[in-house]
């Protein structure tokens, strides 16, 4: 895993970058993409390099990590409409290309089913972009999730509720109870992980999912099986970490030829 401690511009421009990276190798490449406040520098970034030519994302194809189960249409804080607001809406991807869990549909195991068939049939995911929950959550994968899971319903942490009643008027009761999210079996099939985190109450779970054990307790934690992770993190993020003068010292003496 590499560990980027760095300022606001490493949290745009890291993630810019190895989605430009991936749609330089293939412009069809597969884009995951996470909701929630973490990602959005990154998609600001991709906003910003598309309206001055550095690149397109005309032939990309996007797949959501999760999606509330029972927001009705056109409720603005379905995953589909914040990744429509925060992503479609501001690069040239067709948005017919974007997919997301369906979290109205009658028969959620064959909604879940058929989701994970349409990223096989894609090809897989190239660039995942993820955030983490300050209970170590990614997607919605919650402590005690399978390691090997894949996409299904999950019921969210009070904890999880209350960090997201932000995006309700602060409301927790309007957070929906369950939620779909790809599993982290799911998450680690793809190619490239990118994962952000910034502020003093990501601390903990950033040290659990960098330096602790490999458990379900810690669902992120899983990204240390994968084989090319990128995790950006601020100064605050990176507050408990023992290593963080060695990912420091990495970054620094990174070979130019690399890449992420
Ligand atoms: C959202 C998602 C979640 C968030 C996490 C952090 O699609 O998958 O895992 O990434 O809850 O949320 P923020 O970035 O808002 O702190």
């Amino acid at each position: 895993m590499e560990v980027v401690i760095g300022d606001g511009s490493h949290l745009a421009t890291v993630g810019a970058d190895a989605v430009e990276q991936a749609l330089a190798a293939r412009p069809d490449a597969v884009i995951g993409l996470a909701t929630g406040g973490s990602p959005v520098p990154v998609y600001d970034e991709l906003d910003r390099r598309v309206r001055t030519g550095r690149l397109s994302l005309r032939e990309a194809r996007g797949f959501c990590l999760d999606e509330y189960v029972g927001l009705p249409a056109g409720h603005p804080q379905r995953y589909r409409a914040v990744v429509e607001r925060d992503f479609v809406a501001k690069v040239d991807i067709d948005p017919g290309n974007v997919h997301a869990p369906d979290g109205l549909a009658d028969d959620l195991p064959a909604a879940c089913a058929a989701y994970e068939q349409q990223i096989r049939d894609a090809g897989g995911v190239d660039v995942q972009i993820l955030g983490i929950g300050a209970d170590g959550h990614i997607g919605f994968n919650e402590p005690g999730s399978s390691l090997g899971s894949r996409t299904r319903i999950k019921t969210l942490t009070r904890r999880t509720r209350e960090d997201n009643a932000r995006f309700f008027d602060g409301d927790v009761d309007q957070v929906p109870v369950h939620c779909l999210t790809q599993g982290i079996g799911t998450i680690l099939d793809a190619r490239h992980l990118v994962l952000l985190a910034t502020g003093a109450e990501k601390a903990q779970a950033v040290q659990w999912m960098l330096e602790g054990p490999v458990t379900a307790m810690c669902p992120a934690s899983a990204l240390q099986l994968h084989p090319h992770v990128t995790v950006v993190i601020d100064e605050a993020a990176a507050a408990g970490l023992r290593l963080a003068g060695y990912y420091r010292d990495t970054l620094a003496h990174k070979p130019e030829w690399q890449g992420w």
